[in-house]
């Protein structure tokens, strides 16, 4: 089929306001918006300003009215507690329904904050969506942080309510969750008020008396008593949630997400740019930590009708290499969503991809991959093992939903291997140098948006207005910063190559090397120290760390190394994956004392390099080499 593209792209960049005003008819409003955007704000504005909604309204109950009930909303698969539900819209809402009743006699309101720290389980979502219908804020935080990443968004959000488990599954090992939750609330300047713990038969927490509840027992008291609590009407642009993700510093970025703006995007995505129709089993294999969790398991496949599933396992090891394959031939799923890391560990264990042909996939349609760049080698194989569409699509946290992909339900168009593809409707995606001026087809720069941003992206940081306009919009007057470094060909299509920041991509996961330097500072005896992302075949970057001794330490260094590794495992959490740690007797600078981070990881990355021309002393990067060719790493 000729690609529509083209067509719908134009029809967006001639009339904006239209064409998301026809977009928003596809969502239940209370109240329709006195406006598709709010100008005045400016560019910045808001969308669908005066609109009242309600986006758990919009995930089941509109869908149960209508007589989608008996549709399967989640297909929970768990190879690692060997369990598989399949939980109806109807059902799901029941417990939504009660488990916001929960809510209210709790005391959480209109606004309330309320963090969500769970493995992957049903229960997760059911948080999610409680806090939806009442109005209150979720925030939920990735299993694989730290009890102290956890405290600094109880803090910065203020949470009412925390929402956990007592432990989650992970490869080899129960993560207790409780342990790290109550460390989490101990040291929390701001105590929420209470802590709703599900128990899992795995292993059951010791609960903490007046401050925890039981989450199953509060909903079934809930259900027996009939409590159940109605929609809370909410404005466009009130905060649905705060997803928090890294930024520059320790200190994370509270994305906020509005209402009405998020389900008119990720509405308008699912059958245009995934390509799924209501009905279908459409299946996001990340966590609900990550903002692909909340946009494309939760919030997208609900308000589209999807069945969605809700994978507790990993595409390795649990119990092998053909998980995918089973999950898509047994639960019929027509699309996925996956990272590359995921693609690549599978190949690593399967690299002939021979596990495919113990499954019926033919109903499968096409493969989505997203989070972290997708070589054309992994992309190759893919397709090859599978038979689909294997489509590499670009977003990020803070948009909600893709920026540039290639549109299957608009009709493919040819593929460039190495680039995500176009940007779709509502992004205006344009090159500048680092003055601010557009740049050639082909020429490598900052990747920004015009503004204004489409609807689904964030308004606002959470309590950090300030701090948000400084991150995305100062620097380039009139756009958004993706802090992406990348180009647009002649044929408009987008090549991203490299973060502009101190961000770098774990196995898809996003993380921050200066989060991790301040915690590599705070040892004792570090003076000071870099941590950099080197290339690693399959998790596409681990970090590493270069810490310079306090000259008055005459301890084994590698006795500090060990330590500096666990500490960032301690303050950040495993996910950070900070295995490498070295002690060096200097780092490169320039003479005006910036580290010379991209030369190491040249070096470390085995790419040309040059000696850069301000630097200070040119023996410190032979030095770096020496240390990084003793530990394997580098030339
Ligand atoms: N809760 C607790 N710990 C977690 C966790 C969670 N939800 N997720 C990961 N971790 C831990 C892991 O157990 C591991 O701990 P370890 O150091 O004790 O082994 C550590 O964090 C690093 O995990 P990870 O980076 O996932 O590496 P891995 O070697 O365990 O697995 C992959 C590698 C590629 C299989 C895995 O990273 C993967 O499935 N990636 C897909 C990523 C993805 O879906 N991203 C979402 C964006 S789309
Ligand atoms: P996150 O906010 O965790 O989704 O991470 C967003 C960042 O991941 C982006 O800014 C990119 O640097 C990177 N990223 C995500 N998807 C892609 C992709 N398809 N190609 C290249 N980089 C990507």
């Amino acid at each position: 089929m000729a690609s529509r593209y083209s067509e719908v792209y134009g029809a967006w960049k001639t009339d904006p306001e239209g064409f998301w005003s026809e977009a928003a008819e596809a969502i239940d409003w209370f109240e329709k918006p006195e406006r598709v955007f709010d100008t005045e704000r400016g560019i910045y504005g808001h969308w669908f300003p005066g609109g009242l909604t309600n986006s758990c309204y919009n995930c089941l109950d509109r869908h149960v009215e209508s007589g989608r009930g008996e549709q399967i909303a989640f297909i929970y698969d768990s190879p690692v507690t060997s369990s598989i539900e399949r939980i109806s819209y109807g059902a799901l809402l029941d417990d939504v329904k009660a488990l916001a009743a929960v809510y209210r006699k709790l005391g959480v309101d209109k606004g309330d904050r309320i963090i969500i720290y769970m493995p992957m389980i049903p229960q997760a979502a059911v948080a999610m969506l409680a806090a939806a219908r009442i109005g209150a804020v979720h925030s939920v935080v990735f299993g694989g942080f730290a009890a102290n990443e956890l405290t600094v968004r109880i803090d910065d959000c203020r949470a009412k309510l925390v929402v956990s488990a007592s432990c989650g599954i992970e490869p080899g090992r129960t993560v207790a969750y409780k342990p790290l939750l109550d460390a989490a609330v101990t040291i929390a300047e701001h105590k929420p008020a209470h802590c709703l713990i599900y128990q899992r038969d795995m292993l059951k927490a010791e609960m903490t008396p007046v401050r925890d509840v039981d989450y199953a027992a509060a909903l079934s008291a809930a259900k027996d008593a009939g409590d159940e609590v109605g929609c809370t009407p909410v404005a466009s642009n009130d905060p649905l949630y705060v997803l928090y993700t890294s930024g520059t510093t320790g200190q994370p970025k509270g994305v906020v997400r509005d209402n009405g703006g998020h389900m008119v995007a990720l509405k308008w995505s699912m059958p245009n740019f995934f390509g799924v129709q209501p009905g279908e089993v459409f299946w996001a294999a990340s966590d609900i930590g990550w903002v692909v969790g909340h946009s494309f398991i939760v919030y997208g496949p609900l308000l589209n009708g999807n069945t969605s599933v809700l994978f507790e396992g990993k595409p390795v090891g649990t119990p092998d290499p053909g998980t995918y394959w089973r999950i898509i031939a047994e639960h019929g799923v027509a699309v996925m969503f996956t990272a590359p890391t995921a693609l690549r560990a599978i190949r690593k264990e399967d690299p002939d991809a021979a596990l495919v042909s113990k499954y019926d996939i033919s109903g499968f349609r096409a493969l989505f991959l997203a989070g972290e760049r997708a070589d054309p080698d992994t992309i190759r194989w893919a397709e090859r093992a599978l038979g689909v569409p294997v489509i590499d699509h670009w977003w990020q946290t803070e948009t909600g939903w893709p920026v540039a992909g290639n549109p299957l339900g608009l009709g493919l168009l040819p593929v460039k291997y190495g680039s995500p593809a176009v940007p779709l409707p509502g992004y205006d995606v344009q090159i500048l140098d680092d003055a601010g001026h557009p740049v050639e087809a082909g020429t490598l720069g900052n990747v920004v948006v015009k503004l204004p941003l489409p609807p689904g992206c964030l308004p606002t940081l959470w309590n950090a207005d300030h701090r948000f306009r400084a991150a995305y919009l100062d620097e380039f007057p009139g756009y958004y910063k993706t802090a992406d470094a990348g180009y647009l060909d002649d044929d408009g299509y987008v090549f991203i190559m490299a973060r502009t920041d101190d961000i770098i991509n774990v196995a898809g996961h996003r993380l921050s090397t200066g989060a991790m330097e301040e915690v590599c500072a705070s040892h004792p005896d570090v003076a000071e120290c870099a941590v950099i992302g080197i290339a690693d075949e399959l998790k596409g970057q681990i970090p590493a760390g270069f810490l310079v001794i306090n000259s008055n330490v005459s301890r084994e260094t590698s006795e500090i190394e060990r330590e500096v590794i666990s500490l960032v495992r301690d303050r950040i959490g495993p996910v950070a994956a900070f295995r490498t740690a070295m002690c060096v007797k200097r780092l490169p600078k320039t003479r005006s004392g910036k580290i010379l981070r991209a030369t190491i990881q040249k070096i470390a990355d085995r790419q040309p390099w040059k000696m850069p021309a301000t630097i200070d002393d040119p023996a410190i990067l032979d030095e770096i080499a020496a240390v990084l060719h003793a530990k394997g790493i580098g030339i």
